[in-house]
């Protein structure tokens, strides 16, 4: 058994970039604020929103978010001095590695893995929904046996499927391309919010803001668990760090200015959204946003907003598969992944297989398993890489206070903690199923670790050069 605590130094992450197997760099502070967003407003949103307010916060539902922005701002910070310090593909779990050690790192990546594959399944089901929902008004309708997964009533849910198989050949193709189609969609998708914005705000009924809290703080509270889904995102500009022009200046700047915009965009949507229809009838629908116009008889507007919402789960799950890849080559290039998915391919400039397996299994997923059982796992995984991230900050201003920093978290370590206790706050607040299912997933995680991982690190290499040199 090798140290499972070995840290990698700083500057052999920052080595590693360079030469054969380093990815191009082609983006800027508005690339990845668009990334950013790109992956924030999405299913949180368009979908979740209807369920938390019926089910959980009511018309506090505003305030959910709030609890849930103000855990990702604190987080979102110490993903910024992070990232800016370690511009390095793989996100939180590189940051694990150069702060806590291999093993820490190794769980990390293992809760990203579930963030981002399950994400994005979750995201190409709901995108399924919309999609089968706009045929039906255009009077095409989808047999259940290609629309759905198999405890559903159906066979396989084809248009997630199908969705996932161009974003797939999309990234496969470059970065450059895909950053471009981002950027276009994105602007849709704001088009379409700031539009709901507009049309709702004039049909808000005060009254249907009372009872404003009808499950009291606990409902509240554990709204806000669910829709942090709606926040997720802004660190998967972090796992871009290798491919950006500036990341000194540009990583803390994309991160926080994509978290300021969607808060503010969601603050104003929740009290729009329960202002206009009474918070119940959100129970019967999957496309609150859009059934709220069609409620007070805006049906182009509610059209319109269903079209955008496409658009914009298309770009949440861009960026979604996008990092994904970008954390399995970084594991791989570390050897606690095969190494075959750290290969760059020398014609496109992108990981092409380990972007082709995230690709099948994410179709896997989104094909054969219903949305309720996936979008759980999404918020666990993330909520425990923020927490390890924020750690992660506190141990490396202790160890090397000198670094240089272009971005410092404020009031450090007060808002690491803070960042800490809010994260592990919304996880208690999660389904005690969720909490199950998180730790059987940790478990499989140490299993492999333990019987591949640590044996095939390449740390092993720079541990054993280190003893040959001591020896001389
Ligand atoms: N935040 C992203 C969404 O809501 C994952 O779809």
């Amino acid at each position: 058994m090798k140290n499972i605590f070995r840290t990698k130094p700083i500057e052999s992450l920052l080595a590693e970039t360079k030469g054969k197997n380093s990815l191009e760099k082609s983006l800027g502070a508005f690339e990845l604020t668009m990334l950013g967003i790109g992956a924030i407003v999405g299913t949180g949103i368009f979908v979740l929103t209807g369920i938390a307010a019926a089910k959980y916060s009511g018309p506090a539902l505003v305030i959910s978010f709030i609890i849930a922005g103000l855990a990702c701002g604190f987080a979102a910070l110490c993903y910024a001095e992070i990232a800016a310090m370690v511009p390095v593909a793989g996100s939180a779990y590189t940051y694990g590695y150069a702060a806590l050690g291999e093993f820490w790192a190794w769980i990390i990546g293992w809760d990203l893995i579930l963030e981002y594959a399950f994400s994005v399944g979750t995201v190409a089901i709901g995108w399924s929904g919309y999609f089968v929902s706009i045929l039906g008004d255009l009077g095409i309708k989808l047999p259940d046996i290609i629309t759905k997964a198999p405890f559903e009533g159906g066979l396989v849910n084809l248009p997630a499927v199908a969705i996932l198989v161009v974003i797939t050949g999309i990234l496969v193709a470059g970065v450059k391309q895909s950053a471009t189609t981002n950027n276009i969609i994105v602007a849709i998708k704001l088009a379409v919010v700031l539009l709901f914005i507009v049309l709702g705000v004039r049909h808000v009924h005060p009254a249907n803001w009372h009872p404003f809290m009808p499950y009291g703080w606990k409902g509240v509270f554990s709204g806000a668990s669910v829709i942090f889904f709606a926040y997720i995102g802004f660190d998967a500009v972090s796992t871009a760090a290798e491919e950006v022009k500036d990341p000194k200046k540009d990583l803390p700047r994309g991160i926080i200015a994509s978290l300021i915009i969607c808060t503010v965009l969601y603050i104003a949507v929740s009290a729009i959204l329960t202002g206009m229809v009474p918070y119940l009838k959100f129970n019967d629908t999957a496309a609150p946003v859009a059934f709220a116009l069609q409620q007070v008889g805006i049906n182009w507007g509610s059209a319109l907003v269903s079209v955008g919402a496409i658009c914009g789960l298309t770009s949440v799950l861009i960026v979604m598969l996008f990092g994904q890849t970008r954390v399995l080559f970084a594991m791989s290039r570390d050897g606690l992944l095969p190494r075959v998915f750290g290969q760059v391919n020398q014609r496109f400039h992108t990981p092409v297989k380990s972007t082709l397996l995230v690709g099948i299994i994410t179709m896997i997923i989104a094909g054969f398993t219903p949305i309720s059982v996936v979008s759980e796992l999404t918020n666990i995984g993330t909520l425990a890489a923020f927490i390890i991230v924020s750690a992660s900050v506190i141990v490396l201003r202790k160890r090397e206070p000198d670094r240089p920093r272009s971005f410092k978290v404020p009031f450090s370590p007060v808002t690491p903690i803070f960042a800490m206790i809010a994260c592990a706050f919304l996880i208690i607040n999660l389904q005690k199923v969720t909490l199950v299912r998180f730790a059987v997933w940790l478990v499989v995680g140490l299993i492999i670790y333990f019987v591949y991982g640590n044996s095939h690190s390449v740390m092993n290499d720079e541990d054993l050069a280190s003893t040959q040199d001591a020896a001389k």
